[in-house]
This record gives C-alpha cells, sequence and structure tokens, in this order.
C-alpha cells in the first residue's frame, strides 16, 4: 500500500508543555484518516507540523515516500482555521485570488464550486454567506490545484447540525474521488461517521492506532428477559454463540459472537419454546467507549 504520510518519532514542547510524545503514524493512500483527542492532546501541534508551519524539536515526517519539498507541499491541501476570504467579494473573485497565489488556473474555479455545492451562489459576497457556506467555500480553495491529500482541522466546529451533516458528507465525498483526507477532531462521533480509520491522541501521545471498524465498534451486548429467568439462563448458556452472560435486576445481558443477532437469539429461544418478554440491543455509546479508553492510560 502506498504511504501518503509518514510520521517517525515526533516530538514538540512549548517550554514544559511536550504537545508531541514520540509520535510514529503511517496513513495509507485513499483513506479517511482521523486524529481523535481531547483538546489540548496535540491534534493541531501535528497538523502544523506536518504542514511546516510548526518547527518540530525532533523526529522527522514524509510525504509521498519523498523527501520533503515545496513541490511535494502542492499536492497537499488544507483547511485549518476559520476561512479567511474578502467578504465584500464573491466565491469566484475569492476563489480568484487563491488561484493565483497557487498558480493554478482559473478553470478549476468552476469544478471546485460545483464539488461542494456553491455553483449557483457564486456571485453572491462572502459575507452574505452562511458559516455552512464558508466553510464549504474553504474547502473549495483548498481543492483548488486537484490536491491529492485534503488536511482539516475540527471541520465541523461552530456548525449547525444542518451544517455539520453538509460538512462531513462532502468529506466522504471528496474522499470517495480518491482523495486521502487527514482530519483531526475532538469529537468521537465525527470520526466514527467520516473516518475508515483513527490514531487516539492523549496528552500529545498516541495510545493506538487502527481501522475505525476494529478500534471503536467494541462488542455490543443485548438485554434479555423472559418469566422464567432460570429457564432463560440454562437455555443460553447452550446457545453456542453467547460469549458472556450475567444477570442483572430482572435481565439477562449476554454478550454475542461477532455476527450473531437478536434475531438469532430469538429464532433459538423460539425453537426451545421459550417466549421472551423483552428482548433489546444494548449498544455500548461510543462516547463511553471514547472514555473508557482514554481512561485506561490513567490507571
Ligand atoms: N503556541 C503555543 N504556545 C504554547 N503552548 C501551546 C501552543 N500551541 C499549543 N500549545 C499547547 O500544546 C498542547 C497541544 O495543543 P494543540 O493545540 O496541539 O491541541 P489540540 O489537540 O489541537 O487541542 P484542541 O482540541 O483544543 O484544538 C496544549 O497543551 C496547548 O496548550
Ligand atoms: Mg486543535
Amino acid at each position: 500500500m502506498e504511504k501518503v504520510l509518514t510520521i517517525k518519532d515526533l516530538n514538540k514542547n512549548y517550554g514544559k508543555i511536550h504537545a508531541v510524545k514520540n509520535l510514529n503514524l503511517e496513513i495509507d493512500k485513499g483513506c479517511v484518516f482521523g486524529i481523535l483527542g481531547p483538546n489540548g492532546s496535540g491534534k493541531t501541534t501535528t497538523l502544523g507540523i506536518i504542514l511546516s508551519v510548526i518547527n518540530a524539536k525532533s523526529g522527522s515526517f514524509s510525504w509521498f515516500e519523498e523527501p520533503n519539498s515545496k513541490e511535494n507541499r502542492k499536492r497537499i491541501g488544507a483547511i485549518l482555521e476559520q476561512p479567511i476570504f474578502y467578504p465584500y467579494l464573491s466565491a469566484v473573485k475569492n476563489l480568484k485570488i487563491v488561484a493565483n497565489i497557487k498558480e493554478v488556473s482559473d478553470s478549476d474555479i468552476e469544478r471546485v464550486l460545483k464539488i461542494v455545492e456553491l455553483y449557483d451562489r457564486r456571485d453572491s459576497k462572502f459575507k452574505t454567506y452562511s458559516y455552512g457556506m464558508k466553510q464549504r467555500l474553504a474547502i473549495a480553495s483548498a481543492l483548488l490545484g486537484n490536491p491529492e491529500v485534503l488536511i482539516f482541522d475540527e471541520p465541523t466546529n461552530g456548525l449547525d447540525p444542518k451544517g455539520i451533516a453538509e460538512i462531513r458528507e462532502l468529506i466522504i465525498k471528496i474522499a470517495k474521488e480518491g482523495i486521502t483526507i487527514i482530519l483531526a477532531s475532538h469529537l468521537l462521533d465525527e470520526v466514527q461517521k467520516t473516518c475508515t480509520h483513527v490514531a487516539v491522541l492523549k496528552s500529545g501521545e498516541k495510545l493506538f492506532s487502527g481501522k475505525v471498524s476494529d478500534v471503536l465498534n467494541v462488542s455490543d451486548s443485548l438485554e434479555i428477559a423472559s418469566n422464567n429467568l432460570e429457564l432463560l439462563s440454562l437455555a443460553l448458556n447452550e446457545y453456542k454463540n453467547v460469549l458472556d452472560l450475567k444477570k442483572e435486576h430482572n435481565q439477562l445481558i449476554i454478550k454475542l459472537k461477532e455476527g450473531t443477532s437478536a434475531f438469532n437469539v430469538n429464532s433459538y429461544l423460539v425453537g426451545k419454546g421459550i417466549v421472551v418478554t423483552h428482548l433489546a440491543e444494548k449498544k455500548k455509546s461510543l462516547e463511553n467507549q471514547f472514555l473508557e479508553l482514554l481512561k485506561e492510560r490513567d490507571d
């Protein structure tokens, strides 16, 4: 797999604050990579370093498995903070200025405005845009020149639920076009909804990284009850797809083998002549998983 970014033993201090600690990371081409961590965990600092805006104390990083250069920097687009555009100029005029700075042809403007769905509003002044539209224009601006990688820092900060959904959909759409995405966020559900891979940071340290589906989707359990818990418990103990069973109040909590559904359990019980009075999937809230995961390292 082609590596878009490799980070090796990266460190950054601000006086006594060790903002990034021995960070190692590999990001494959085509993935949507989330850097997830609470406030102050070193996400923005890390992005600043890989964009050569902040100097690391030690360690190294390399884009596209090549030595760092101005040329490969052009293959990377970034949306870092509240975008700065001229309020009295239209989207098109603002993008013309950016295209000029980036030395990209004006003809790319139409393409990027269509991707972010601002083409119909292309002649409106920037100051008349909603927050969500401003954010989309920033994405359009970063897309000028057709970068292979797009970097986002907290892309949905300050947006309402509709704006948040639009930006997340847009990120997924851009990723589908083959652009690798690197996204920093303190929101677990943002990473869960948009990213394929994740690295979890805490106090500048990487707790772990991996596929979102492996890391964040810890096995779920089922709540189940019937008029005769003893009988139910016996039957479930015999069911090979039950990994764990415990009694809680007037119900049983069971953990199932991957791929076993509530439907499977119910069918099995019906086959045994047992009627359930309650059956509910108990999904561990992602927020809880995230908190647990951060807590583990405190112990
Ligand atoms: N310019 C700076 N001077 C001093 N300390 C800094 C500076 N920038 C960041 N820090 C410190 O470095 C640590 C990491 O900050 P950073 O902004 O990278 O975290 P973050 O994960 O992006 O947080 P947030 O979710 O709040 O954006 C924090 O303790 C922060 O206070
Ligand atoms: Mg930050």
